[in-house]
C-alpha cells in the first residue's frame, strides 16, 4: 500500500512536478562521509609536551582530532553541580538529597522541564562499582559530556584493553532533546571519528557518535537531531524551545473524553502531559521560525505570495501551539503555557542564499514533510476523537507548510540558480542521514494517547524519506539542474522569474 501518495503528490505539485513517479524502493540519500581514519592504537604518551599529542586526564584520553577514549578506570568527581531543590517547585519528586535512595551519590535536585519546575532525584558516580553491570562511571567534564555531574554510561566496552584493535570511544551524543552516553570499541564499519568528520562544508549540529545499529552491534557514525518534527527553531544547531509557564492564555479547548481520562494511571497521564507540553514547545518556536523566514523572503527579494503564506504559516503554528497546550493541559489538570522564548531574539537572521536554502530544506521540505506524516499517523491511532481532530488538523497544516517550502524552495532555485542548487543537495544529503535513524526513546509508548514508539516513528521517517522527500527531490533539483544558468544573480539582485 502506498500511504504516502498523497502527501508526494501535494509536494510533488508544489514543484510543478506532479507527472513524476514515485522512487518507491529507491535507496534513501544519505551524507556522504570520507572513511574513517584509522584507529588509533598507539600507546598514549604524556611525555612530549605537543599540540598533535593526545591529551590525558585520569584515565581518559583526549585524541588531536577531538575524540575521546578510556585507557584506564580512573576515580571521577561525584559532586553534582546542578543545584538542589529549593522546595518552591510546582512538582516535586523529592524534597531531600535522603530522597534519593536509588543509587548512590543521589542529590535532589531542581530543574525546569516542559511541565514546569520541578525537584527530581539525580545520581552521580565515583567508580565504575557505582554503576551495574555493563556500565562504566564516565567523570563529568569529559569530552562532549554536557551532563553537570559523572554519569553512569552503557558500556561495550570498559577501557581500550577490550578493543584489541582499536580503542574504547566516548561516545556523548545530545539528540536536540536529551543526551545519550555510551563507550563502544571503534570498528573498520565507522563511518567517522570525530566530530569533524561530520561537520564538511560549515554543518552544525551533527556529531559522530556510537549507535546500536542491529542486535548488538555497534557503529560510529554522524548522528543529528533527531526529536524534533514540524519546523523547528534552530539556533547553533539545536533546537530550541520555551520553558512551560503556568498560564491559560496558550491553551485552546480540548475536550478529551473525562471517562477515559479517569482510567488513566497517573503516571502515564503524567507522560503524556510532558509529551505534548514538549510538542507545543515545539510549535510555539515554530512560530519564531516562520517569523524569521519571512524576513529571509523579504531580504532575497521573495514573491508577495511567499511571503504572505509564511505568515499564515506562522499563525497555523499558533494554533498549533494552543492545541497542543490545551492537551498538555488537560491531561496534567493544570495550566500550562510557554515562557519566555529568549533565542526568538537571539536567532541570526542568516539571508545568504545558501544559508536560507540550506535551513528551508532540513526545517521546511523535510522536516515538515515528516511533520505531517507523525502527525496524520498520531491523528489515525489516537483514540479520542478530541485528540485525533486535533492531530488531524496539524497535518493538514504541516503538509501545507511542506508543500509551502518546496514552493519557496523551488522559486530560490529558479531565481539564484546553482548556489541554491548546490546548496539544496547538500542541504538533502543531511538531512536525510540525520532523520534516518530512530529517535530517542520515549519515555512510555501509549498509541491511544497519540504516543509512538520510537522504532515506529523511525520507521515512518524513512518511508517518508524514500517515498516522498527522495522523488521530489529529483524532480525540483534535476529540473533545476536542467535549467541551471552558470553565474546566477546576488541576493541583492534576484527577483522571481
Ligand atoms: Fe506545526
Ligand atoms: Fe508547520
Amino acid at each position: 500500500m502506498d500511504r504516502h501518495r498523497s502527501l508526494r503528490m501535494t509536494l510533488l505539485l508544489a514543484v510543478g512536478a506532479a507527472g513524476c513517479s514515485s522512487s518507491k524502493g529507491r535507496d534513501i540519500a544519505v551524507v556522504e562521509l570520507p572513511p574513517a581514519a584509522p584507529a588509533d592504537d598507539a600507546a598514549p604518551s604524556s611525555e612530549e609536551p605537543d599540540a598533535s599529542a593526545p591529551a590525558r586526564r585520569a584515565g581518559w584520553i583526549t585524541d588531536p582530532d577531538g575524540s575521546v577514549h578510556r585507557a584506564t578506570a580512573s576515580r571521577c568527581d561525584a559532586t553534582n553541580d546542578q543545584p538542589s531543590c529549593r522546595g518552591t517547585e510546582k512538582l516535586q519528586l523529592c524534597k531531600a538529597d535522603a530522597d534519593c535512595k536509588e543509587g548512590p551519590h543521589g542529590k535532589c535536585v531542581t530543574a525546569v522541564g516542559q511541565v514546569g519546575t520541578y525537584c527530581g532525584c539525580e545520581y552521580s558516580c565515583e567508580t565504575d562499582a557505582d554503576c551495574g553491570a555493563s556500565s562504566a562511571c564516565v567523570c563529568k567534564g569529559t569530552g562532549a559530556l554536557r551532563e553537570t555531574h559523572s554519569v553512569c554510561a552503557q558500556a561495550r566496552c570498559m577501557t581500550d584493553v577490550d578493543c584489541p584493535e582499536s580503542t574504547c570511544g566516548l561516545s556523548a551524543y545530545h539528540n536536540g532533546c536529551g543526551e545519550q552516553v555510551m563507550l563502544a570499541c571503534r570498528t573498520a564499519d565507522d563511518t567517522c571519528r570525530s566530530d569533524a568528520d561530520c561537520g564538511r562544508q560549515g554543518d552544525t549540529g551533527l556529531a559522530c557518535a556510537a549507535l546500536d545499529v542491529d542486535g548488538g552491534y555497534v557503529r560510529w557514525q554522524c548522528l543529528g537531531r533527531t526529536c524534533a518534527i514540524g519546523r523547528p527553531l534552530m539556533v547553533e544547531g539545536a533546537p530550541r524551545a520555551a520553558p512551560a509557564a503556568a498560564r491559560d492564555d496558550w491553551r485552546a479547548p480540548a475536550p478529551l473524553d473525562a471517562a477515559s481520562l479517569a482510567f488513566l494511571a497517573p503516571d502515564l497521564r503524567e507522560l503524556a502531559a510532558a509529551h505534548y507540553a514538549a510538542m507545543a514547545a515545539l510549535e510555539h518556536a515554530s512560530i519564531a521560525s516562520f517569523a524569521r523566514f519571512s524576513l529571509q523572503l523579504l531580504a532575497l527579494g521573495a514573491p508577495a505570495d511567499l511571503v504572505g503564506e509564511a505568515h499564515r504559516s506562522a499563525l497555523d503554528e499558533m494554533e498549533h501551539a494552543r492545541l497542543a497546550y490545551g492537551i498538555a493541559s488537560r491531561l496534567a489538570g493544570r495550566s500550562i503555557g510557554p515562557g519566555p522564548l529568549l533565542e526568538a531574539a537571539a536567532a541570526p537572521l542568516a539571508a545568504g542564499v545558501a544559508e536560507v536554502v540550506d535551513a528551508l530544506v532540513e526545517e521546511g521540505c523535510v522536516g515538515e514533510a515528516l511533520g505531517a506524516a507523525e502527525a496524520r499517523e498520531l491523528a489515525r491511532i489516537a483514540a479520542d476523537p478530541a485528540l485525533a481532530a486535533a492531530l488531524a488538523r496539524i497535518a493538514a497544516d504541516e503538509e501545507r507548510h511542506a508543500a509551502f517550502a518546496w514552493r519557496a524552495l523551488a522559486w530560490l532555485l529558479a531565481t539564484f540558480g546553482e548556489p541554491a542548487r548546490a546548496a539544496a543537495d547538500r542541504a538533502f544529503s543531511r538531512a536525510a542521514a540525520r532523520f534516518e535513524i530512530d529517535p530517542a526513546p520515549v519515555p512510555a509508548a501509549h498509541e491511544p494517547l497519540g504516543l509512538l514508539p520510537a522504532h515506529a516513528i523511525g520507521a515512518l521517517r524513512r518511508e517518508v524519506l524514500a517515498e516522498v522527500v527522495a522523488p521530489c527531490r529529483a524532480a525540483l533539483l534535476d529540473a533545476s539542474h536542467d535549467t541551471a544558468r552558470p553565474g546566477a544573480p546576488p541576493a541583492q539582485q534576484g527577483r522571481p522569474s
